[in-house]
């Protein structure tokens, strides 16, 4: 085994799921943001986590403003539109070729591309100055799923720009 500095620790925690997080500001423009920070944090009620590290993401600002937010599982076939979305230019969401579509009850609007789509509202922003992300925990209020999704299609994130898909499918034995 190799000793890892320990800066570089938090990044052994791969391959991550990539999503395109969209929001709306107060005033109704919509924006969208890649993170592959995210971890589902309860059952009942259905709860996700999402580890937003600057703080002056436009992301950060229209959740603390509207309290809502939308995940948006990424597939293969629009990776690259939703990976555009990390550019910190103006108008991002209409030059990255994202389509967008009205949620089904939360304000913001989610990707129409997606296959997973999940709709949250805010349940509260963990702001701690010992960890460099906030933690913004969301409670899941509408989901949906494409049924000929295939789990392959999910695009992981490894580290800079190195994805795969979501790899080879096995089963091991659970003892419940
Ligand atoms: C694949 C990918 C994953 C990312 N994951 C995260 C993440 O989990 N947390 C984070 O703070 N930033 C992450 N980023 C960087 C944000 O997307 C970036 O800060 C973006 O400019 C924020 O946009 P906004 O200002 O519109 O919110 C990621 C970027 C990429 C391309």
């Amino acid at each position: 085994m190799d000793k890892i500095p320990l800066e570089k620790a938090a990044r052994l925690i791969y391959p991550r799921i990539t999503v395109l997080v969209t929001t709306k500001s107060k005033e109704g423009k919509a924006n969208a943001a890649p993170y592959s920070w995210i971890a589902p944090v309860s059952f009942r009620p259905p709860m996700l986590y999402l580890g937003i590290q600057h703080r002056k993401t436009l992301t950060i600002k229209n959740i603390r403003e509207t309290k809502e937010f939308v995940v948006n599982i990424v597939t293969k076939n629009w990776a690259a539109k939703a990976i555009a979305c990390e550019a910190k230019i103006e108008n991002k969401v209409e030059k990255s070729g994202i389509t967008l579509r009205e949620s089904k009850v939360v304000k913001a609007q989610s990707v129409k591309e997606a296959k997973i789509v999940l709709e949250c509202k805010l349940h509260e922003i963990i702001e701690t100055d010992k960890a460099d992300h906030f933690l913004v925990i969301g409670k899941i209020v509408h989901a949906e799923k494409d049924s000929e999704l295939k789990d392959k299609e999910i695009v992981m994130h490894y580290s800079g720009a190195n994805f795969a898909g979501s790899g080879e499918k096995y089963e091991v034995e659970r003892k419940k």
